[in-house]
């Protein structure tokens, strides 16, 4: 738009032929329909602004170009001959009062003396009625426990002095005391500040202000829908995996996920990476035989976890001297586990050697059970323990 505006500006001041008339009406672009629908309410002053213009170059674009209104079931220009409702201010439409057959299709053309095009914009009015609250009402979203404003919005047409702005709030059609611990509505502004936003907090608020116009006074109502969103906690995460050492045999792909446990804690502030000797793994294995796999956010028994594998495809000599680090970060704490791939015994000695030393170790076995018979189930107890914090994490 600012290019448009300033091929504008240039060809209208090299333009040599300034006498040329008005494009023929067929002429006009058409740029499409606006992505907004206007909800308002019936009995209220309605501003329709045209869609392609910038209203806050309008000073500088005004003179050279003339702005007309259509409604799109009709040709003819609006305000027509006898219309007392409506009328083109400073390129907006403005409707007073606005009934519910305003609603519709509004055309809004942008000529000058070479070039015209036309946007179309959607105005719903509706019936002034508890129904329509989830049509007409803007969302907006506090955090509980914390202190935030609501904004009355799109009030700036009617508004001539900020100072002397008086706007009264609602909430469920009930006026609220707006000079209290809870409520305070700041004055000049039109924001309500909510101290301390508890649950019961949201739900539809509505904010009203008098508009006077010809010696008549209206309601300007806008209606708010207010969502209560709960604090993002953060805990201090504890990695629960992997192991210490990772068997793996050379050659053969692995992935080695690093899981996190963050209780209550919010995944949003956690950050999760995985490092190579001192450095990240982008930068260790540019040509990308080792990566980091997709990210996942999960919840089990309303306790959240995020994981990070590590992938080797495949694994080589050198990741059994290299230092991989699973790291995690929050605003509390960062974490830190270190693991190392160990070459699985493959087809080889170890093998081999299986069988054999099996059968050594059962000889030894019975020789010991007998020699020692009066000693037994005195050296259970240690190697039992070790997998304990993985279990008493997840409980
Ligand atoms: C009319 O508007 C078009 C596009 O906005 C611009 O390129 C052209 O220079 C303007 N012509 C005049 C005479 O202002
Ligand atoms: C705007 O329209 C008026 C009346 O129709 C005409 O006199 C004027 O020249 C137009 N201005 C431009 C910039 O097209
Ligand atoms: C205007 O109305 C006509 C029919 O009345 C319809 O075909 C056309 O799509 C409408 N244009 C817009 C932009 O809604
Ligand atoms: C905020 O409100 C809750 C109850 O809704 C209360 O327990 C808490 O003490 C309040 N906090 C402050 C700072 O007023
Ligand atoms: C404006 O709102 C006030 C308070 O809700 C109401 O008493 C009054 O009748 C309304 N005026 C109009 C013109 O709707
Ligand atoms: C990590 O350090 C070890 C020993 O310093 C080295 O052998 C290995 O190649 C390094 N790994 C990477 C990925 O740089």
């Amino acid at each position: 738009m600012f290019v448009l505006y300033v091929l504008i500006i240039c060809v209208y001041s090299f333009t040599v032929q300034p006498e040329e008339h008005t494009v023929a009406a067929g002429n006009c672009q058409f740029l499409g329909k606006h992505f907004k629908t206007d909800f308002k309410v019936e009995g209220e002053p309605v501003v329709l602004k045209c869609p392609q213009v910038q209203y806050w170059l309008w000073e500088s674009v005004s003179p050279h170009v003339n702005v007309t209104w259509h409604k799109n079931d009709s040709a003819r220009t609006i305000p027509g001959e006898e219309e007392t409702r409506m009328w083109v201010q400073d390129g907006a439409l403005w409707i007073l009062p606005a009934l519910q057959e305003d609603s519709g299709t509004y055309l809004c053309t942008v000529r000058n003396t070479s070039y015209c095009d036309e946007m179309s914009t959607e105005l719903r009015v509706f019936e002034k009625t508890e129904a329509s609250l989830p049509f007409i009402s803007y969302p907006q979203i506090l955090t509980l426990s914390t202190s935030g404003s609501l904004v009355c919005p799109e009030l700036s047409e009617f508004i001539r002095n900020k100072m002397d702005m008086k706007i009264q709030w609602y909430k469920d059609s009930v006026l609220l005391d707006q000079d209290n611990e809870k409520f305070l509505s700041v004055r000049g502004t039109s924001r309500l500040l909510i101290h301390n936003v508890s649950v019961e907090d949201a739900g539809y608020y509505s904010c009203a202000m008098t508009f006077a116009h010809e010696g008549m006074q209206y309601n300007v109502t806008r209606n708010i829908e207010l969502r209560v969103n709960k604090k993002e906690e953060e805990t201090i995460p504890v990695i629960i995996s992997p192991h210490q050492t990772i068997l793996a045999s050379l050659g053969s792909r692995l992935t080695i996920p690093c899981k996190v446990f963050l209780g209550a804690g919010t995944h949003s502030t956690t950050m999760l990476w995985w490092m190579a000797n001192t450095t990240s793994i982008e930068s260790a294995y540019q040509g990308g035989r080792v990566t980091e796999g997709q990210r996942q956010e999960y919840s089990e028994n309303n306790e959240n976890y995020i994981e990070v594998p590590l992938i080797f495809d495949p694994v080589i000599r050198e990741d059994l001297n290299t230092d991989f680090k699973c790291v995690v970060r929050n605003t509390l704490s960062t974490q830190m586990l270190r693991t190392t791939v160990k070459e699985a015994a493959t087809f080889s000695w170890g093998i081999a050697l299986a069988p054999l030393s099996l059968v050594f170790l059962v000889l030894v076995g019975i020789w010991m059970h007998r020699r020692y018979k009066h000693r037994t189930g005195k050296t259970y107890g240690l190697t039992t323990l070790k997998t304990g914090p993985d279990f008493q994490s997840r409980e």
